[in-house]
């Protein structure tokens, strides 16, 4: 991502009123998976803001990355709904499964990540595959959805 696509997100959204420093990580992060310092050193300049505050605002929320995403990246719920329900069991089953996978195939197709809430508390334990989110989840869910991953399909529904 360039300079150029950089000033381009802050011009577009400063022209929708929107002149969020939060939202410009946000853009930044959908369109490269990931923020690099870089990145905050050129939205500080076009928002005329210090590096540092940039830099703390991005490192407080846990929703922005500094590390790049695989081509498939699972969120794992681990807010109290789903933390009372997992008992770990999943995050365990993903992390064997993805080192696993990443190891034979040698090119971390695979990654993930513990967040705090997906916000379908109603229906944990939850998880994301890339922006899918899947609910009530247990072990037979969870290994059907590594499946759809290995077979490249994310667009069958499961009950
Ligand atoms: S706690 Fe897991 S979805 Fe909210």
């Amino acid at each position: 991502m360039s300079q150029t696509d950089i000033k381009n997100i802050v011009e577009k959204l400063k022209a929708n009123g929107v002149g969020d420093v939060i939202k410009v990580l946000q853009s930044v992060q959908v369109q490269l998976g990931y923020i690099k310092y870089e990145h905050i050193k050129e939205i500080a300049n076009l928002l005329k803001m210090p590096e540092s505050k940039v830099f703390g605002i991005a490192t407080y929320y846990s929703q922005f990355r500094f590390k790049p995403i695989a081509k498939y990246h699972i969120k794992i719920c681990n807010g109290t709904s789903c933390h009372v329900n997992d008992k770990y069991y999943l995050l365990e089953e993903i992390e064997r499964w993805i080192k696993l996978k990443n190891s034979d195939k040698k090119n971390n197709q695979y990654s993930y990540e513990i967040v705090d809430c997906l916000g379908v508390c109603a229906f944990s334990p939850a998880l994301a595959v890339n922006d899918k989110i899947f609910t009530k989840v247990d072990m037979i869910k969870l290994k059907k959805i590594l499946n759809m991953i290995e077979n490249d399909n994310l667009e069958i529904e499961l009950l």
